[in-house]
């Protein structure tokens, strides 16, 4: 499938000058392509944008051995459209049993590019995920000792903490703590939502990064209830207050290099988000690059689009930078409301909006 089936351009009226950017082929940083059906169908999206992509192991069941990443790895690989280089960086789901030299082992043979920490029933298929951070302590210090990056999904999972809190009591209760614990560990805080949030990364600027999804860029808490409920803009971290998304907008486009794309596509089927219990997640996969260019044109920083989206991810992971190129337009696109899954479909995060930039073409 070629870019230009995926996403329509709109005609112009009359023809002129279009303002084009062109960067290096970016990376994203934190993506959920499922499998099967689905990874099939959302897989192109992401093939379409980025060179490479940091895979999450939240399956069912997780990803958490060498043996399940490869074989995870070998259908991304085959699901891929015809001539597409995308290159699936895998990640290993940390557990309670999760064993350091599994670990090591499958970092040094290139298998894993890190590990994802999920606090025990934080989100989505989060169950099988660690009860005790503090005791993962020698699972962490193999990884501080091999320069392996854990991927943390930041939020408190007492039931009894606000929902809007998670994230601000997570930070003071277990990240301030481990990064204490683990001076010379690489964190990635995912997802970052709150001002605070984007503070503690900055003042561990160096050791800590912050990825930073296109919907929490464009929506606040209130979107969600805007003349009803949208379903399809729930996902975890929850959107924050307005103050909160401002903060993020300055994040990511103030060359900062601790902030990077990560833009936790989450599919779900329409039936899991409308439904009595709403599965979270946002399908941003489809619009992610369009979303995040229009950010940094809005906030006048397009100069430092191309540190964000292709370089300060691989500087942090210690991975080479990518050769290709991308070109974005500014010139108005509309993706589908939709993408079929067989016979059912999921719905896409500004699908059928009008979009101010497009993607241009891709030079490998
Ligand atoms: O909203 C979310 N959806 N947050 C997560 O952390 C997981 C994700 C998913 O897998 O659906
Ligand atoms: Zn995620």
């Amino acid at each position: 499938m070629s870019v230009s089936t995926l996403f329509d351009k709109i005609p112009r009226e009359a023809p002129g000058a279009v303002e084009t950017l062109t960067i290096r082929r970016p990376d994203d940083w934190h993506v959920h392509l499922r499998d099967g059906a689905m990874l099939k169908a959302v897989l192109p999206f992401t093939a379409a944008q980025f060179r490479r992509g940091i895979i999450m192991p939240n399956l069912v069941p997780p990803v958490t051995s060498i043996e399940a990443a490869l074989a995870y790895r070998g259908r991304i690989l085959a699901a891929r459209p015809e001539g597409c280089d995308f290159a699936p960086l895998m990640t290993c789901y940390l557990t309670d049993a999760t064993s350091p030299d599994e670990i090591e082992r499958g970092f040094r043979d290139g298998v894993w590019a890190a590990a994802k920490l999920y606090p025990a029933g934080a989100t989505t298929n989060a169950h099988h995920g660690v009860t005790d951070i503090a005791a993962l302590a020698p699972v962490l210090e193999r990884m501080e000792k091999i320069g392996m990056p854990v991927l943390i999904h930041g939020e408190a999972t007492d039931p009894a903490v606000d929902i809007f809190d998670r994230e601000a009591v997570f930070m003071e209760e277990e990240m301030l703590p481990l990064l204490r614990r683990h001076q010379g560990l690489k964190v990635v805080v995912e997802h970052v939502t709150t001002a605070e949030t984007v503070a503690l990364v900055r003042a561990h600027a160096g050791r800590a990064a912050g990825t930073i999804t296109p919907h929490h860029l464009i929506i606040n808490r209130t979107s969600i209830f805007q003349g009803g409920l949208r379903p399809h803009l729930y996902c975890l971290p929850v959107a924050k207050r307005e103050r909160h998304r401002l903060a993020l907008r300055e994040a990511a486009t103030s060359g900062d290099g601790n902030f990077f794309i990560g833009t936790d596509t989450a599919p779900h089927l329409r039936a899991a988000k409308q439904a009595e219990c709403c599965s979270a997640g946002v399908f941003g996969g489809a619009t992610a690059l369009q979303t995040y260019v229009q950010v940094f044109d809005e906030e006048g920083a397009l100069s430092r689009f191309e540190a964000f989206a292709a370089e300060n991810g691989a500087r942090f992971y210690g991975l080479p930078l990518n050769e290709g190129t991308i070109t974005l337009e500014k010139r108005p696109c509309r993706v589908s409301p939709v993408v079929a899954v067989g016979e059912e479909d999921v719905v896409v995060f500004r699908g059928g909006e009008d979009l101010p930039w497009s993607l241009g073409g891709t030079r490998p």
